[in-house]
């Protein structure tokens, strides 16, 4: 039996994809490319002496879709495949929720028609809005404050209700905080297209010359030095937290939602002054105007998933900015 991977060439799907082959699990694997590149599969390739078998489909294709349906025997999915730029989620609402949830609804017909009762879906803690206090428990309200944050946050709502007509399903809802690092060979990372959006990716291109400083958007939030503090997790880390999710749901029923972050909380600041003393090298930044939509602190209690899941990460802030760093200066233009 395999397990169904959608996104599975993107940045989280296809490092889980790694762990779970070393774990000795099947996998077939589905993304449309939208944002990642072929080159992918050809590193897990080489990293794992495994090959997978992939279709390149889109979710919003139901046909192409049920195809890896019907030419295989799939038990399980974790649901990656996703739009995630919360900018262009604010100036395209509709792309956003077409792609994101009238895609998991396409996945989930499918799921329910061919009897794959185990479902783990990548959510994010972007659904927790501004959190009234940190750290962030599960039971936290939910408000997210843009449609990529609400896209994430309907589709759990779809799933809990799914799970709530069909006992025999098993769902677990992960929600990530800010992976970053890469794959200890520095043969597999994160590749955003053009400028990135978020903190790691662009600091690893200022340290290899690509883009000139980091900005630092804003210095005046509520926190200890005034830049924003958030909870860096181990791609690595975060990868396995999948595993322990699909374990989970093979003993249990209905839906469980999980934070999967370190606990601890980093400031911009810090971050730079981790990357420097993890690399040798400086990180030049300009302080900028506040990007709208942030908040100042947001960092998981992942108390839940160390009890219920028996997972917890391992890996520390100097590991996260090595391995980044390690993969940019080994693929200085990506893939
Ligand atoms: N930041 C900078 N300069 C940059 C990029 C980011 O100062 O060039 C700051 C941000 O202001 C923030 C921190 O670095 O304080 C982290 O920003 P990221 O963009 O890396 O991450 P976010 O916390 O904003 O968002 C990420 C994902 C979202 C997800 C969210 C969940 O990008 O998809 O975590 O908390 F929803």
């Amino acid at each position: 039996m395999a397990v169904l991977i959608t996104g599975g060439t993107g940045y989280i799907g296809s490092h889980t994809i790694v762990e779970l082959l070393g774990a000795g699990y099947d996998i077939v694997a589905m993304d449309n490319f939208s944002n990642s590149k072929p080159a992918v599969l050809d590193r897990i390739l080489e990293i794992t002496g495994k090959k997978i078998k992939f279709y390149q489909t889109d979710m919003l294709d139901k046909p192409g879709m049920e195809a890896m349906f019907r030419e295989n025997r799939i038990d399980s999915c974790i649901h990656f495949a996703a739009l995630k730029a919360v900018g262009e989620s604010v100036e395209k609402p509709l792309l956003y929720y077409k792609n994101n949830v009238t895609g998991t609804l396409n996945l989930l017909e499918l799921t329910v028609k061919y009897g794959v009762g185990r479902f783990v879906f990548s959510s994010s803690a972007t659904v927790y809005g501004k959190p009234a206090s940190v750290p962030i428990r599960e039971d936290f309200p939910l408000s997210p404050v843009n449609p990529y944050g609400q896209t994430k946050l309907m589709i759990e709502q779809i799933l809990t209700d799914l799970a709530a007509s069909d006992s025999a399903m098993s769902v677990v809802i992960l929600r990530y905080f800010n992976p970053v690092g890469a794959h200890k060979s520095g043969r597999l990372g994160e590749d955003p297209c053009g400028i990135p959006n978020n903190l790691m990716p662009y600091i690893t291109q200022v340290a290899e010359g690509r883009l000139p400083y980091l900005p630092v958007y804003g210095n005046d939030y509520n926190t200890r030095d005034g830049t924003g503090v958030r909870d860096y997790i181990h791609i690595i880390d975060l990868a396995r937290a999948h595993i322990s999710a699909l374990e989970y749901t093979q003993s249990h029923s209905g839906v469980e939602c999980f934070n999967i972050g370190t606990g601890r909380g980093y400031s911009v600041f810090e971050i730079i002054r981790a990357y420097e003393k993890a690399t040798g090298k400086r990180i030049p930044y300009q302080i900028a105007p506040r990007r709208p939509g942030d908040i100042d602190e947001c960092y998981a209690d992942p108390g839940k998933a160390n009890r219920l899941l028996g997972w917890r990460a391992e890996y520390d802030i100097e590991d996260m900015c090595r391995d980044a760093d390690r993969w940019q200066s080994m693929n200085p233009s990506g893939f």
